[in-house]
């Protein structure tokens, strides 16, 4: 693995879960492997998840860990040839080649405008990092993707399936927030290289860019849609043909206790609690959204292992 971006970085993605799965065994086994590297951490946006488990699997690894909330730092300039007479104050080419001298591998979380669908869809944070830094970039969220959520979130269904093809459902849910598209774009994209059977249900409107969702089965009906389920993986997020926009919040969507039937409550956190779900769900036996948040750190682990072996 050269830069872990988006899903398409991994090669073999029944390997790379068993490998998550063993080191979540042993996690110290490569405490050496990062001995004198250093990941550089870049925050656009807030974490807890990400920010906590990539350091603790960075060290895991041996790896020193630096984080800059990039906010704190001059305000950067991601397009090429302007006048920077405004209040940008660093061009992300110095900025990229800069930390690369600091770093063996940055990671960079750049959450999406919500406005701009075409800049957003360009990844232009974490492609221009790509583009200039001279080593490894991993994606801790960007404009449309959340690639180690979504390995976090395989590696759980693949260590809690009681069967050899779950029936898995991403069910949309309320938020008073614009959201990005990012989580479910990830997943659904990781659920398509799994041997489940998917599901997608929203609201009429709320369609995933088609590219994501290629031929995978929509449906408008929820209780419908829930039917049978082994996993419910539950998800705001807004508008995608009417880009960034909440039109419509029907609190009907929340997931229930009544709606889950038995099967397992899957979301990446953080949650809002009885806007999203209700609490009998959260805090009920069927829920394993804190597992999903462990397997968090054995997912970038793996990740990271990859990248220092091809250093
Ligand atoms: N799920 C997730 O990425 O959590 P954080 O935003 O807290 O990192």
């Amino acid at each position: 693995m050269k830069n872990y971006t988006t899903l398409k970085d991994i090669s073999n993605i029944s390997e790379l879960i068993k490998e998550g799965i063993l080191l979540k065994m042993n996690p110290f086994e490569f405490k050496d492997l990062g001995k004198h590297k250093t990941l550089v951490m870049l925050f656009f946006n807030s974490s807890l998840r990400t920010r906590l488990s990539t350091e603790k699997a960075a060290k895991n690894l041996g790896m020193d860990v630096m984080i800059l909330n990039v906010n704190d730092a001059w305000n950067l300039e991601f397009e090429d040839g302007t006048i920077m007479n405004m209040d940008k104050s660093e061009h992300i080419k110095e900025a990229a080649q800069v930390i690369s001298q600091y770093a063996d591998i940055i990671a960079v979380r750049a959450f999406p405008t919500l406005k701009d669908k075409a800049k957003d869809e360009s990844e232009f944070v974490i492609n221009n990092f790509k583009k200039y830094a001279t080593v490894p970039i991993v994606n801790m969220e960007s404009s449309t993707a959340h690639p180690l959520q979504a390995l976090a979130d395989a590696i759980t269904i693949s260590e809690l399936t009681e069967k050899a093809k779950p029936k898995v459902v991403l069910s949309w849910a309320p938020h008073p927030k614009a959201l990005p598209q990012a989580v479910a774009n990830s997943f659904v994209e990781m659920m398509q290289d799994l041997d489940v059977d998917l599901t997608i249900t929203h609201p009429q409107g709320y369609e995933l860019s088609e590219k994501i969702t290629k031929s995978t089965t929509i449906n408008y009906n929820q209780e419908d849609a829930l039917k049978d389920a082994d996993f419910v993986y539950v998800k705001n997020w807004s508008n995608y043909n009417d880009y960034g926009k909440i039109l419509n919040n029907d609190e009907n969507w929340m997931m229930t206790k009544a709606k889950l039937g038995k099967a397992k409550f899957m979301h990446c956190l953080p949650v809002r609690r009885n806007v999203v779900v209700e609490d009998s769900v959260l805090d009920s036996d069927q829920s394993v959204v804190i597992k999903q948040a462990n397997n968090r750190t054995f997912a970038v682990q793996v990740v990271l292992k990859q990248l220092l072996e091809n250093l």
